[in-house]
């Protein structure tokens, strides 16, 4: 474990921001990183997993840890279920496909969503109807006021869309160490209702699917409307799906009948950001080298060498136009640093 100074962050975030770091640390253990937090007591400190739910918009004076450590495992099967743990440093989409070729169920449908499994549970991932949640079994964290370990069941986390305990009082004061998954080991679960999936699987001449073929089918779909990070700087979705009132949506679609939207409860109604967005006008919309998806206007992108502030500049003009045009406020989902 070695701590470095003025480190480039460029490749440890997927909008390829370029900021530095004011020291940077390596984890490979729970013992490490106890470790750093015995030595280090009175240093600012920046946990980092994936990088791929954050946009930077200015160096960071701290100690960065970036949590890299690895290890996936099976820990009890039965004829029907499975339990698997993976270390927080497993990048999310090496572990769908580890459990894929295992033939054990339940993560297909988040085939290739970028970031790591430690911090897959803080926002709760979610794709093509399915969340994390879903199989989350229990997750271990290291409490930085005491060091101790500690579990988290799945209703401890209190899983939310796009949200968890990790995100609100437990913010700031755990970093996750492992999660433990319960999949299935036969009778699989598919959940190909999703409009997309259904459609896509039907292209590729499948009437009876596997959940290897649900993932290529899932990979096919993201990988015609989402920018590979690697290609194009961009950190998902930039904005979570509003969540309105049913008086505010039957005004909204008076004016708008096509409008999309999935009921949540009685009173609730979720409307997609991308279609605000777009229909706001700023879908493929390039500011020389930075801009909206052309595909997706929930994503937007770095092109080249954008500063963070450019796109935070760009996200606030998109919530002020949406909030003018529509009365909506739509809430950013990446973490602003
Ligand atoms: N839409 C538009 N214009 C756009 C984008 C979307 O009109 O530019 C409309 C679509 O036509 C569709 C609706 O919005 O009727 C929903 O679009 P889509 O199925 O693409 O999903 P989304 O709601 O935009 C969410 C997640 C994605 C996830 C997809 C698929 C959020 C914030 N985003 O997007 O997650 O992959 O569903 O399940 O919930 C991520 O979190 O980074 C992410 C990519």
């Amino acid at each position: 474990m070695q701590i470095l100074n003025d480190i480039s962050l460029k490749a440890y975030n997927t909008f390829g921001i370029e900021a530095k770091a004011k020291r940077f640390v390596s984890i490979d253990s729970v013992a490490e990183l106890k470790n750093v937090y015995t030595s280090e007591t009175n240093t600012p400190k920046f946990i980092l997993g994936g990088g791929s739910n954050m946009l930077l918009t200015k160096d960071v004076d701290a100690l960065v840890i970036h949590i890299n450590i690895k290890g996936k495992t099976i820990i009890s099967q039965t004829e029907d279920t499975v339990f698997v743990r993976a270390n927080a440093g497993e990048n999310w989409h090496e572990f769908v496909l580890w459990t894929l070729k295992h033939d054990f169920g339940g993560l297909e449908n988040l085939s290739l969503i970028p970031g790591n499994v430690g911090t897959s549970p803080i926002q709760n991932i979610g794709a093509y109807g399915v969340e994390l949640k879903d199989t989350f079994h229990t997750c271990e964290a290291l409490n930085l006021d005491t060091l101790e370990i500690e579990t988290f069941t799945n209703s401890d986390c209190k899983f939310d869309y796009r949200n968890s305990i990790f995100k609100q009082e437990a913010k700031g004061k755990y970093i996750i160490l492992n999660v433990v998954f319960k999949l299935t080991s036969k009778n699989h679960v598919l959940h190909t209702n999703y409009g997309a999936i259904a459609a896509q699987l039907e292209h590729m001449c499948i009437s009876e699917p596997t959940i290897q073929e649900v993932s290529k089918a899932v990979i096919s779909i993201r990988q015609s409307k989402l920018p590979d990070p690697k290609k194009i700087g961009n950190s998902g979705s930039f904005f979570k799906n509003p969540i309105i009132s049913k008086d505010a949506f039957l005004k909204l679609q008076n004016n708008f009948p096509k409008v999309p939207h999935y009921v949540i409860s009685e009173n609730e109604i979720k409307v997609p950001a991308g279609w605000l967005i777009e229909t706001s006008g700023f879908k493929g919309k390039t500011l020389g080298n930075y801009g909206v998806h052309k595909k997706q206007a929930l994503v937007l992108v770095n092109y080249g060498d954008a500063s963070g502030n450019d796109i935070l500049e760009l996200s606030k003009l998109i919530q002020k136009t949406v909030w003018r045009l529509f009365d909506i406020n739509i809430e950013a989902e990446v973490n602003i640093i």
